[in-house]
């Protein structure tokens, strides 16, 4: 769940300090990319360099150590998929109730969007002092998460509230806010991916630049959403995403024979397939020779996977993409319509090979949405919340 994450760890200036660095390296465990930025009270409790090599990345205390960094604190909060805060002292949840930025971690948490947790620590009389129960409010009225504190014995011998809670609390509750809603639980989907193959001899074929990259993350987007997905790939350099079932193919031949066999009870299918339109007539078994000056290459039309299955829908909410150089709107609603489709993804040809993609999305009735400047992952997102839509509403007709 945390694979690929990133997550800015903010440590200020209490004792239970020393369980971060624990924390730190069950998120690496867990596949997380970590940066820390320390304040300078933390940094009389644990070293920075502790944080530096588990974490691997430079832990950050003064921002002004990133000249070479255009606006680090910009930078970093960008990158972040959820800002930890642990443990978190009074002084800093003070600070940040009253929008005070005068060091590095206040600095990133003002400018940060991202997902917010705090794990406080401190002594069980401040944790009781009203200013600080006012700024714990205030703070969840930010939209700021809290995990604990926790009853346990604190720095001052006493048992009583105040205590950080445990790195694998701290993770468990990190999974909970950014894993997203199950709404595709009990759907199938079907999706298609990368570029198809067309032999011409034993070591030459027509192909395209398809990466994959937009129908892999479709999958990995849906079954995150708890949809159990099939995938259909083109040969490509990605990994299969966990839980997805994964077929690889060839040419748009087997494509279409693979998607003829698991069509079937499918709630959804999108073809993000870069399909060859055209395949070699004849395909050589054995290697061309350069004989003449001239060759003449004879193909011949593929069947077209998308119109045959909007032929015969039988319900299925069918996802189509244009992928155009021109006239983007224009083309894609010409396929939408002769494909008989419910949406279009349209997007220029420039996305190939790209994380970050513009998409416009079209749906039967017209209805045009721009997503500009979106990471792939939220561009897949949006389409498989809109894909399940329809089924959603047929399941319970
Ligand atoms: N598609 C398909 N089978 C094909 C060709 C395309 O299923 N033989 C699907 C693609 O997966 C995509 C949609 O049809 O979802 C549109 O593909 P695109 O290549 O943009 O358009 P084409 O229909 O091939 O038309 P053209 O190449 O002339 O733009």
């Amino acid at each position: 769940m945390l694979k690929g994450k990133t997550v800015l760890l903010g440590v200020s200036g209490g004792i239970a300090a020393y369980k971060t660095c624990t924390l730190v390296s069950h998120l690496k465990d867990r596949g997380a990319n970590v940066y820390v930025i320390m304040t300078k009270e933390a940094v009389k409790l644990v070293s920075p360099h502790i944080f530096r090599s588990l974490s691997g990345n430079p832990t950050i205390i003064d921002l002004f150590d990133y000249r070479h960094i255009t606006l680090p604190h910009i930078a970093l909060s960008e990158m972040a998929d959820i800002l930890v805060i642990a443990p978190c002292t009074a002084n800093v949840i003070g600070k940040i109730a009253q929008g005070i930025a005068d060091d590095a971690l206040t600095t990133v948490v003002l400018a940060s969007t991202a997902k917010k947790l705090v794990a406080p620590a401190m002594n069980c009389n401040m944790w009781r002092n009203t200013v600080v129960q006012e700024n714990v409010e205030k703070l969840k009225e930010m939209r700021f998460e809290f995990v604990g504190p926790e009853i346990g014995k604190l720095a001052c011998g006493d048992i009583d509230i105040g205590r950080m809670s445990e790195p694998n609390s701290i993770i468990e509750k990190i999974n909970e806010i950014l894993s997203p809603t199950q709404d595709l639980r009990g759907l199938s989907i079907l999706i298609t991916a990368g570029g198809t193959r067309e032999q011409i001899d034993p070591v030459r074929f027509i192909s395209n630049r398809s990466s994959g990259k937009m129908g892999y993350t479709l999958a990995e987007a849906a079954v995150s959403r708890g949809a159990e997905v099939t995938l259909i790939s083109g040969p490509c350099s990605l990994t299969p995403p966990e839980g997805v079932k994964t077929i690889m193919v060839e040419s748009a031949q087997e494509m279409h024979d693979e998607v003829a066999v698991h069509r079937e009870g499918k709630k959804a299918i999108i073809m993000a397939a870069a399909v060859a339109d055209y395949r070699p007539s004849i395909t050589f078994w054995q290697k061309l020779k350069k004989d003449s000056n001239n060759f003449t290459l004879e193909l011949s039309k593929t069947s077209d996977i998308l119109a045959e299955l909007g032929r015969n829908k039988n319900g299925t909410f069918l996802v189509g993409f244009a992928a155009e150089s021109n006239d983007h709107i224009s083309n894609a609603k010409e396929k939408l319509e002769k494909k008989n489709l419910d949406i279009i993804v349209a997007n220029d040809i420039s996305a190939f090979e790209q994380d970050d993609s513009e998409a416009t999305i079209i749906n039967k009735s017209g209805k045009i949405e721009t997503l500009t400047k979106f990471s792939k992952k939220e561009i897949a997102h949006r389409i498989n919340v809109k894909a399940a839509e329809r089924p959603l509403k047929l399941s319970t007709e």
